[in-house]
């Protein structure tokens, strides 16, 4: 990193993956200058943090977000809120020309043709912060040989559990992730594995891989965080303790490495065994539906994403039941006539029109008596 400190902005740096990266910068005091810390609702939070942090500017709620991503003071802006919020702070960063160290996965799944476009057009680094995107991130040397992405999947709560369990599954009980905790909506996503199906997306659109060039393998341990395949059968594999500190650490200082957080060490000893399995698509038919959706293309996955976060977020209240959240993305997407090559507007027009929709399905069709 250059000797100067590199100055961030978090947008969500109330949530799960803004405190952790506050802990890295903690740690990388002298590397890191803050100029605007932005939460959703948690003024409490957001206050503690602006006292300690000290940022040029704090906002919380939407409004704010276009001020901080046109800021051209950033050299990189964390974009860490959860949903399509992500969207149009990331397309301002970028067209400012500031780097993007992006975990705000719904971005890329909505817009990712406009995001990665202009991106290019703009000279600006699209740094992943997933733990998947970013361990392939690592291991890629030469784009140009590599034949295959293997993405890794924990398989979530009820990777063993019946279908008839994960039919009576409580809230809580989908909240229960056995290696990761995170914020509620992508915690639902990875019991449903609708998750890896976001991942996928995000996959194709920040490496460039066609969909058959994507697979998907369920492992449990959460060591091996994705591997690549090169044309001549070499696997390169990222491994490491689940620890989401170094994967945004990785982002937010690349190209460069410091010790900052280090998780405890690794030991392959003390691991001692690594299981993979195909993931079962008949139990988790959402990974299925984002291949199909993102092999669409256009405003395909725009629905299946807006359909899912409604249906999510009426799980999370109790109105529906956690398999009910794929039937009624599922319906939404069959019912969705896709539009290719759309712009912002559209997209968001389609964002609008079928969250609103699936409210509605629910009412009618899903709400739990
Ligand atoms: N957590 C992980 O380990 C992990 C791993 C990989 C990828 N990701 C991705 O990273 C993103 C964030 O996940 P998370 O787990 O950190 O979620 P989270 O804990 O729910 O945090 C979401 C953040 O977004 C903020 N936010 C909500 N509504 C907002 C609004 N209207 N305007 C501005 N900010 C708003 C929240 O603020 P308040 O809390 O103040 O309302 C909070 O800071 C998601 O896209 C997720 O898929 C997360």
């Amino acid at each position: 990193m250059e000797n100067k400190k590199r100055k961030i902005s978090i947008i969500g740096s109330t949530g799960s993956i803004g405190t952790q990266a506050l802990e890295v910068i903690e740690k990388l005091q002298d590397k890191f200058e803050i100029i605007a810390l932005a939460g959703g609702h948690n003024k409490e939070l957001l206050q503690k943090q602006a006292e300690k942090f000290k940022p040029k500017y704090t906002c919380l709620g939407e409004d704010g977000l276009e001020k901080i991503c046109s800021d051209k003071e950033n050299d990189i802006i964390l974009v860490a809120c959860s949903g399509k919020i992500g969207l149009r702070p990331t397309l301002t960063a970028i067209r400012n020309g500031i780097d993007i160290a992006l975990a705000n996965k719904e971005t890329l799944v909505m817009a990712g043709d406009i995001v990665m476009a202009e991106a290019k057009k703009y000279g600006v680094k699209i740094i992943p912060v997933d733990s998947e995107h970013c361990a392939i991130h690592q291991c890629i040397k030469d784009i140009k040989q590599v034949d295959k992405l293997i993405i890794t999947a924990s398989g979530g709560p009820f990777l063993h559990k019946s279908v008839e369990d994960m039919k009576n599954a409580t809230v809580e009980q989908a909240l229960a992730h056995p290696r990761w905790n995170m914020g509620k909506k992508i915690t639902v996503d990875s019991a449903t594995l609708m998750n890896k199906g976001l991942e996928i997306i995000e996959a194709h659109h920040l490496f460039g891989f066609d969909y058959d060039k994507i697979d998907v393998v369920v492992h449990p341990q959460s060591i091996v965080h994705s591997a690549i395949e090169y044309v001549d059968g070499s696997i390169i594999a990222q491994i490491g303790l689940p620890s989401m500190h170094i994967p945004i650490q990785y982002a937010i200082t690349y190209p460069e490495r410091f010790e900052g957080i280090k998780s405890k060490s690794f030991s392959f000893a003390d691991i001692a065994k690594l299981d993979f399995e195909k993931p079962d698509y008949e139990k988790f038919p959402t990974v299925k539906l984002a291949y199909e959706m993102g092999k669409l293309g256009g405003t395909a996955t725009v629905c299946m994403n807006a359909a899912n976060e409604e249906a999510v977020f009426a799980f999370l209240d109790g109105k529906i039941k956690l398999y009910d959240i794929y039937k009624i993305t599922k319906k939404m997407c069959d019912e969705h006539k896709v539009i290719q090559n759309s712009t912002i507007d559209e997209i968001f027009t389609v964002d609008k029109e079928v969250r609103e929709n699936t409210k509605e399905l629910i009412k009618l069709q899903f709400a739990v008596k």
